[in-house]
C-alpha cells in the first residue's frame, strides 16, 4: 500500500501523459486529430448559439417595445433552433465516433501491446507469485489510461477552448464581463474538489462494510458455498453476521451521507456569492446602457453551462490524479525486460549443458546443481528419476524457456542465454507435462503447434495415426473438425485421450529435436510402451529426450540419464545400468512386474 502510494508520487501526471500519449496518438494519428477538432467545433458552437440567443432577445425585446415587427423576429428565432439542431446532430456524431470508433477500438490496440509485452518478456517472471498480478494491473491500467486520454482531450480541446472562446465573447460585449468567468471559475472548482474529496472519504469508509455484507450473501446465497451451509446449518450464523453489518452500514453511511449534503449546501452557498457578483455586473451595465436586454439575457443563461465546466475540469483532473497509479502500472508493464539476443540458426540437434544450476526465483535450493549433460544430434534420450529429481526443469533449460543461473546449454551450437528463444526453437518440439487443452475442434488443437491455425490434414492425420488418436472412431464425431470442449457443443476427452492429442501436436510440428515431457502418464503402461516404440521409430535420426517413471519405456532409448535431487547420477544403456546394480536397477526391479 505504501510503495504503491510512492509510486503514485513519482509517477505524476505528466510522466503518464509523455508515456501515454505518444501510444494513442500513434495508434491512430487521424482519428485523434478528427476527435480533438471535433472538440474545439463543439465549444465554438455553444456560443455560436450563445450569440444566436443574445440576438433573438433583443429582436424579441424589439417587438414587445414595438418597435420591429414579427416578421423580423422569425429569422432569429429560426438560427436558433437550427443552431441547436445542428450542434445537437454534431455531437451525437461526434460522441459516437469517439465510444464506438475512438475509445473501443484503441482499447483493442492497448491490450494487443500487453499480450506483445507478454510474447518477448523472459517466462521466468511467471514463475515470480506477484507477476500475475502485475499483468492483472497492467490490463487494468489499459482502461485507467484510456479515461485518462479522455479526460485530457477533453480538458483541453473542449473545457479550455470553451472557456477562452466565452471570455472572448463576454470580453466583445463589454471588456470587464470577462471577470465573470473568474467569479464562476474559483468557487465552483473549488467546491467540486471539496465535494469530490468528501465523496471518496465517504466510499473509503463504508465499503469494508459493504464487502464484509457482499460476501456473507454470497455464502448464504451462491450455490459454491450452499451444501457447505446447509449440512453445517451455518445458515442462521451467517444471517445473523449479515444483519448485525447492515445495521452498521446504515448507520454509518447515514452519519457520512449527512457530511456529504452539508457540503454540497456550504457549495452551493459559495458558488451563489459568484452568481450575485455576475449578476450585479450585469444589471449595473444593463441600467447604465451599456449593454442591451438581448446580451443580459444571454450571458445571464449562459453562467450554467459556464458553471457546468468547470465543474467538469475540476472532474476530470481528479479523475487524473486518481487514475495515475493505476496507468503507471500499465506503463511500468511495458517497460519490463525482455529477452532479446541475436538471430541465428541450430546446425543441428545436440543438445550441450556444462554446468549448468538453476533455481527458481524465491527457492534457495538448486533445482539443477552443476549438472552436465551431451545429447548426440539424433539420439535419443530417456530422462528418468523420482519426482522432484529435476526432470521437467531440465527440460525447460534444454528448450531454452529458463536460462541456466551457472553454466551453460547450447542447442546445435547456440547458446541459449545468448540466441533469441525464436533461433533455439525454431527446429524444436516438445510437449510438456502440463500441456494446454485448448478449446479448440481436433483439427486446430494439433496444427497449433506449427503456429498457424490452417493445418495440413493430410500431415495432421499423420500425427494422430502416430499418437493413437482415434480421430475417425466414435469417440470423435466429427472427425478433425469435432470440438474438444463441452461448452462450445464438443466433447469431452479423457485424461489419456487428452495426451494423446498434445503428443500429436507435438509430433505434428517441424522439428529436428523433441522433448517429450511424461505426457503419458495418464495412459497405461503397455500402452505406453507401445507409443514410445513406434516414437523411436518415428524419431530416427531426430535427437529425442524422453522423460518417463516407466522404465519399460524408456529401454527404448539409446542412452538413459537417471536423475537424483537436480544432478545425474548415472548413464547408459539400459543393458548397461542394470549390470551396474545402481538406483536404475533396483527401480526397473520394482517395477518389472508390471511388464511380466
Ligand atoms: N515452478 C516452480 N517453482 C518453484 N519450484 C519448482 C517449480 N517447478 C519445480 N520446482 C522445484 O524444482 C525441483 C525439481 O522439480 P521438477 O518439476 O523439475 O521435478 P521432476 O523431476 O520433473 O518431477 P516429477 O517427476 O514430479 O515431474 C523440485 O524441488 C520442485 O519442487
Ligand atoms: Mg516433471
Amino acid at each position: 500500500m505504501k510503495k504503491n502510494k510512492e509510486n503514485k508520487k513519482k509517477l505524476g501526471l505528466f510522466y503518464v501523459l509523455k508515456n501515454i500519449f505518444p501510444t494513442i496518438f500513434k495508434a491512430n494519428p487521424a482519428a485523434f486529430i478528427v476527435m480533438a477538432l471535433g472538440f474545439v467545433v463543439s465549444a465554438s458552437g455553444a456560443t455560436v448559439i450563445m450569440h444566436l440567443n443574445r440576438n433573438l432577445y433583443d429582436k424579441v425585446a424589439s417587438l414587445i417595445g414595438g418597435n420591429a415587427a414579427f416578421a423580423a423576429v422569425l429569422p432569429a428565432l429560426l438560427a436558433v433552433v437550427g443552431g441547436k439542431i445542428v450542434l445537437d446532430l454534431f455531437r451525437t456524431g461526434q460522441f459516437m465516433f469517439i465510444d464506438l470508433g475512438y475509445f473501443e477500438s484503441n482499447a483493442v490496440k492497448l491490450r494487443s501491446t500487453i499480450h506483445k509485452k507478454l510474447g518477448r518478456i523472459d517466462p521466468i517472471l511467471y514463475e515470480d507469485k506477484d507477476f500475475n498480478d502485475t499483468v492483472e494491473k497492467a490490463d487494468q491500467g489499459v482502461y485507467a489510461a484510456l479515461g485518462y486520454l479522455n479526460s485530457v482531450t477533453s480538458i483541453v480541446f473542449y473545457c479550455i477552448p470553451y472557456l477562452l472562446i466565452m471570455s472572448w465573447y463576454l470580453f466583445t460585449i463589454k471588456p470587464i464581463f470577462v471577470v465573470m468567468i473568474v467569479l464562476i471559475f474559483v468557487p465552483a472548482f473549488l467546491v467540486k474538489l471539496s465535494q469530490i474529496k468528501v465523496h471518496a472519504h465517504m466510499e473509503d469508509t463504508v465499503a469494508p462494510y459493504r464487502r464484509a455484507m457482499n460476501y456473507y450473501e454470497d455464502v448464504l446465497t451462491k450455490p459454491k458455498h450452499f451444501k457447505e451451509t446447509r449440512i453445517l446449518g451455518a445458515g442462521l450464523f451467517f444471517r445473523t453476521l449479515y444483519e448485525t453489518v447492515q445495521a452498521i452500514f446504515i448507520k454509518t453511511e447515514w452519519k457520512v451521507i449527512r457530511k456529504v449534503k452539508l457540503t454540497f449546501f456550504y457549495g452551493r452557498l459559495v458558488t451563489l456569492l459568484g452568481y450575485v457578483g455576475v449578476l450585479w455586473l450585469l444589471v449595473d451595465s444593463l441600467l447604465a446602457g451599456e449593454i442591451s436586454v438581448g446580451a443580459f439575457a444571454a450571458v445571464f443563461t449562459s453562467i450554467e453551462s459556464v458553471f457546468w465546466t468547470v465543474s467538469q475540469i475540476a472532474d476530470e483532473s481528479s479523475g487524473l490524479v486518481e487514475n495515475a497509479g493505476r496507468v503507471s502500472n500499465y506503463i511500468e508493464f511495458l517497460k519490463l525486460e525482455e529477452r532479446g539476443g541475436e538471430v541465428g540458426e541450430i546446425a543441428d540437434g545436440e543438445i550441450v549443458l556444462q554446468n549448468v544450476s538453476f533455481s527458481y526465483p524465491g527457492r534457495e535450493e538448486k533445482a539443477l546443481d552443476n549438472l552436465s549433460l551431451r545429447i548426440k544430434s539424433g539420439e535419443t534420450v530417456a530422462i528418468v528419476g523420482a519426482n522432484g529429481a529435476g526432470k521437467s526443469t531440465l527440460v525447460r533449460l534444454m528448450s531454452g524457456i529458463y536460462l541456466p543461473n551457472e553454466g551453460s546449454v547450447t542447442v546445435g551450437g547456440l547458446d541459449t542465454a545468448k540466441y533469441t528463444p525464436s533461433s533455439i526453437r525454431e527446429r524444436m518440439s516438445a510437449v510438456f507435462q502440463k500441456f494446454n487443452r485448448y478449446k479448440l475442434p481436433l483439427r486446430e488443437n494439433i496444427a497449433i503447434s506449427q503456429g498457424k491455425l490452417q493445418g495440413d490434414d493430410g500431415r495432421i492425420t499423420a500425427a494422430c495415426a502416430d499418437a493413437g488418436v482415434e480421430y475417425s472412431s466414435e469417440v470423435y464425431p466429427k472427425g478433425l473438425d469435432t470440438m474438444l470442449a463441452k461448452e462450445y457443443d464438443g466433447i469431452e476427452l479423457s485424461g489419456g485421450q487428452w495426451q494423446r492429442v498434445a503428443i500429436a501436436r507435438g509430433l505434428y510440428r517441424n522439428h529436428d529435436i523433441i522433448m517429450l515431457d511424461e505426457p503419458t502418464a495418464a495412459i497405461d503402461p503397455l500402452e505406453e510402451s507401445r507409443l514410445y516404440s513406434g516414437f523411436a521409430e518415428l524419431s530416427k535420426g531426430k535427437t529425442s529426450v524422453l522423460v518417463t517413471h516407466r522404465l519399460g519405456s524408456a529401454r527404448i532409448a539409446d542412452r538413459i540419464v537417471v536423475m537424483e535431487k537436480g544432478r545425474i547420477v548415472e548413464s547408459g544403456t539400459h543393458d548397461e545400468l542394470i549390470k551396474a546394480k545402481g538406483a536404475y536397477a533396483e527401480m526397473f526391479d520394482s517395477q518389472a512386474k508390471w511388464y511380466a
